[in-house]
């Protein structure tokens, strides 16, 4: 079993990273938030405030690395030189899921990244469906092995679906999470992985006293389309749903507006690929974004370095919209002026 998982997280790196497991036709509807432009913004470049404050911690920018890996040497690398860019630029770590740690103990190490990162914000993961079997205070004690700040617990049932050996069974999930955020120490965040939070699942986690969620909607990488790849390669059977389902999900600006005046502090994952994208999902009501794929896809391409142009990009055409919507800081992006586009308002009128 736990060999298993070993060669689906390596084909997994494989085959995100090469682009093969995107949404083609489902787009993240983020190009339905046209901001307004500001000719006369009177605000200077250098006093933009970006920053934010998130889990405890000052981040540089309203920006993560999105959970994606853990449990190999290739992985334990690529966190380590990830968490350490992470913590140069003074923005957020997702570590990946730390299932494989509870099966094989001996691949903490490669989850630990607070040597390379000690001020920055790490955040933990763990499947919704793998923390239900579990103690609670076993989950407890894979934020404390890490060091994180919060708890991600990954919410995936079409991509469990598609899998031949996935879960079937999602009764109970509800309570867990409502359970975890009671009990563990950290603040824990319920994350899609690319099909999107409805209405309904937002309302069943507030009223567990959930206060967090990543969206992740759809429009970015289709876990579908990458599980459907990954037993194509291996020349398996592909059932014929990995098919039907490969554009199914929520888009993240749909999730995003749906759940945007619920209590919840709400992390924009899903698609997110430049500061644009960026400033739409603020401008919607996230106070973060995750980028996962293209940080993989750079990392692949160019390394460290790689990752860090794309990163500071991202980062510096942030500062850029900022100022050209007249919003001193990130927080203000919420009031700049924007337009919203027929496709968008439809999911915020119908989608609730
Ligand atoms: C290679 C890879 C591995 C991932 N592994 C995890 C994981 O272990 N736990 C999790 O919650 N999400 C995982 N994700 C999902 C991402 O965190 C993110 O929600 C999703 O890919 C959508 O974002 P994107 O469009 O920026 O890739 C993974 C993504 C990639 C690309």
């Amino acid at each position: 079993m736990s060999d298993d998982i070993h060669n689906r997280k390596k084909s997994h790196i494989e085959i995100a990273s090469s682009e093969r497991g995107r949404f083609a036709r489902t787009t993240t509807l983020l190009d339905e938030v046209t901001l307004v432009h500001q000719g006369l913004p009177e605000l200077s470049l250098d006093e933009i405030d970006t920053s934010i404050e998130l889990f405890g911690r000052r981040l540089s920018a309203p920006l993560m690395i999105g959970a994606m890996t853990g449990g190999t040497n290739e992985a334990a690398r690529i966190n380590k030189d990830l968490a350490g860019l992470a913590s140069s630029l003074g923005i957020g770590f997702c570590l990946g899921s730390q299932r494989i740690m509870v099966e094989r103990p001996e691949t903490e190490s490669s989850f630990q990244v607070r040597d390379v990162a000690p001020n920055a914000l790490i955040v933990g993961n763990i499947g919704v469906v793998q923390a239900r079997a579990m103690d609670p205070v076993q989950v407890s004690r894979l934020v404390d092995a890490v060091g994180a700040d919060a708890m991600a617990v990954h919410v995936n049932p079409a991509h469990e679906l598609i899998q031949a050996d996935g879960d079937r069974d999602f009764r109970g999930c509800v309570d867990t999470t409502g359970e975890l955020a009671s009990i563990l120490p950290v603040p824990v965040i319920v994350k899609e992985t690319g099909c999107g939070l409805s209405r309904q699942a937002a309302e069943a986690l507030v009223g567990r006293g959930v206060l967090h969620v990543e969206v992740g909607g759809a429009g970015g990488t289709s876990w579908v389309k990458v599980e459907k790849e990954r037993q194509t390669a291996q020349g398996k059977h592909t059932e014929k749903i990995g098919d039907v389902l490969g554009e199914w999900g929520i888009p993240t600006a749909a999730s995003l507006s749906l759940l945007s005046d619920l209590p919840l502090t709400m992390i924009a994952g899903g698609g997110i690929r430049d500061g644009l994208d960026m400033a739409r999902a603020v401008s919607l009501g996230a106070t973060a974004c995750a980028v996962a794929q293209p940080v993989l896809a750079a990392y692949r391409d160019g390394g460290v370095a790689g990752v860090r142009s794309l990163l500071e990009e991202m980062i510096g055409a942030f500062r850029a919209i900022c100022l050209l919507t007249g919003s001193a800081n990130s927080g203000a992006l919420r009031d700049a002026t924007r337009i919203i586009g027929p496709n968008l308002e439809r999911w915020r009128l119908q989608g609730r």
